[in-house]
């Protein structure tokens, strides 16, 4: 069976996310969609909300499972049987930064990281924009699942966040 780990922030999960692993779905027989930690990231979302708000944006894929990556990816890798990581690209600045984690990997465990490109139409959603624009009042409800909106207009709201107009 092959299996493949589709991993991330997910702080929060995006459209383009969702096309990733449904796309991941259909080479794979089974996909792990991985909700990790980056250290060089705050997240807004507590790991128990980006798990909820992925398992409810994928839930209508079959052959999808959402976990938490407790530490290193390459253990939940071996953990969960894969044998290949699968990760977004969006352009040569995601190239860029996502080569020493693949080579990384690669040289932990063996594992190795396959790249996928994103649709054009998502080429331009990443989390921390999607932030971004919601901090400013910017409309972002194209971009991510609906219950993904309503945790973030809560999240921010809760933490002050908005800047521009608050959204309801
Ligand atoms: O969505 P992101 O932030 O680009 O994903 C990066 C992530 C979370 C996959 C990466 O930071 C990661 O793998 N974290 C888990 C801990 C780990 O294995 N770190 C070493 C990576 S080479």
């Amino acid at each position: 069976m092959s299996i493949a780990v589709c991993p991330g922030s997910f702080d929060p999960i995006t459209l383009g996310h969702v096309d990733i692993v449904e796309r991941a779905a259909q080479l794979f027989d089974r996909v792990v969609v991985g909700v990790a930690t980056n250290s060089s990231k705050t997240p807004l979302l507590s790991v128990v909300q980006r798990l909820d708000l992925a398992r409810d944006a994928l839930k209508h894929v079959p052959n999808v499972e959402v976990a938490e990556v407790p530490g290193l990816l390459v253990d939940f890798c071996a953990a969960h049987g894969a044998q290949v990581i699968v990760k977004g690209i969006r352009g040569s600045n995601d190239f860029d930064g996502e080569t020493p984690m693949a080579l990384m990997n690669q040289h932990l465990s063996g594992v190795e990281t396959v790249f996928m490109h994103a649709r054009p139409q998502y080429a331009h959603i990443a989390s921390s924009l999607v932030k971004d624009v919601m901090r400013f009042g910017g409309d972002v409800a194209d971009m991510v699942p609906p219950k993904v909106h309503n945790a973030m207009v809560v999240s921010m709201g809760e933490k002050n966040m908005f800047l521009g107009k608050e959204q309801s």
